[in-house]
């Protein structure tokens, strides 16, 4: 094995998601193992660059954190090196990465951050893209890491929600993230035997909601609705917990279970429970398709690193490995459609997600 003498710089950016660990083990220990390679952490996404914060890791920092939620790393959702603070500071982060002697950064981050990955790219910066969200919803990738572990969790609130709503004959409402896309209420619902789903890219009409509510309420007196966060009304608004004007997407969605709720209540005649899942979905150790998958991520991206093929994400398509450039993928949304295999069984069975037949096509 020659030493090639790379140095390679991580950072994890963004929201975090079970699974940042599983990929920063695999990149640093496979281009340790393979090239030879040192390895350099950014702590806290791109604020570590604007901020100047980096860490040597070894090989035994990498070790024994497979199974490990959170980022080993530490993220930041709101350091945009090109508006910081109201100034653009790129050039002085471009001015950090060359005095580190960086041969390359590996930056695992959701559509944002491999939006500001892009423009410090066409800057002169050697990026290799690694996707993650429990949103799944980023362009290019047939799935992200963490979506699965999202998933997971889902289901078995699902299935607690169903003993105790069974027990009492309510209408039990999960809350689930997912911003404005429904893959982690529509996955996690179906897993979890919901009689109603409704998801951001379908409004819902609130009637049509009740009346599905209303008929499984009658059949087995109880009844399971599972709401994104993103959802909305038909011609209504989204359901906002805060806004956070420094962030490049400041509404923080949540609060629509709560309002679902009281709206039903008018018309229902059952005792309804509402529950936020929140950040439990995103919190925790992998499940084992997460590990393995973003295990394979990694060992991509090191590839790619190895090859110099910079300016691309690791993404995976039709179940294999394979790249696309930063800027098919960046700041891009991939949302439910009535073509997915998911969303087709789910009609199919009768799943009602608020919407009127007419209303999909
Ligand atoms: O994008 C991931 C995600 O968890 C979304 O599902 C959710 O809307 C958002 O991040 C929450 O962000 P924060 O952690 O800033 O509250």
């Amino acid at each position: 094995m020659s030493k090639s003498g790379l140095r390679i710089g991580i950072l994890t950016s963004g929201g975090d998601c079970s699974g940042l660990n599983a990929v920063i083990r695999s990149v640093a220990k496979s281009l340790m193992l393979n090239q030879n390679a040192d390895i350099i952490g950014v702590k806290d996404g791109f604020l570590g660059l604007i901020e100047q914060r980096v860490t040597p890791l070894t090989y035994q920092d990498c070790s024994g954190i497979l199974s490990l939620g959170g980022t080993i790393l530490g993220t930041c959702n709101n350091a945009n090196p090109f508006s910081y603070k109201g100034q653009d500071v790129s050039k002085s982060v471009m001015e950090y990465y060359q005095q580190l002697e960086l041969d390359a950064i590996v930056v695992i981050g959701g559509d944002g951050s491999l939006s500001v990955s892009h423009k410090l790219s066409q800057m002169g910066m050697n990026i290799v893209g690694v996707p993650k969200t429990i949103d799944n919803d980023l362009m290019g990738t047939d799935r992200t890491f963490g979506f699965d572990t999202a998933t997971t969790v889902v289901t078995e609130a699902l299935d607690r929600l169903q003993t105790t709503g069974q027990s009492h004959k309510r209408l039990m409402i999960l809350e689930t993230m997912g911003r404005y896309a429904g893959w982690i209420a529509l996955h996690g619902g179906m897993a979890g035997g919901a009689d109603v789903i409704l998801l951001p890219e379908y409004p819902y009409d609130i009637d049509e909601v009740i009346r599905a509510c209303e008929k499984r309420m009658c059949e087995k007196h109880y009844s399971i609705l599972v709401v994104a966060e993103g959802a909305k009304p038909k011609n209504g608004e989204l359901t906002v917990r805060e806004r956070v004007c420094t962030s490049h997407d400041p509404l923080r969605l949540g609060g629509i279970a709560e309002a679902l709720k009281q709206q039903i209540a008018v018309k229902l005649d059952a005792e309804i429970r509402a529950t936020t899942l929140g950040h439990i979905q995103r919190g925790g150790s992998p499940s084992s398709f997460d590990r393995i998958f973003a295990t394979n991520l990694g060992c991509y991206a090191a590839s790619l690193v190895a090859k110099k093929s910079f300016g691309v994400v690791a993404v995976m398509q039709n179940n294999q490995m394979t790249s696309l450039p930063l800027e098919q993928v960046a700041n891009k949304c991939r949302l439910v459609t009535t073509s997915d295999q998911t969303f087709i069984s789910a009609r199919a069975l009768g799943v009602s997600f608020g919407v009127t037949d007419d209303n999909f096509d």
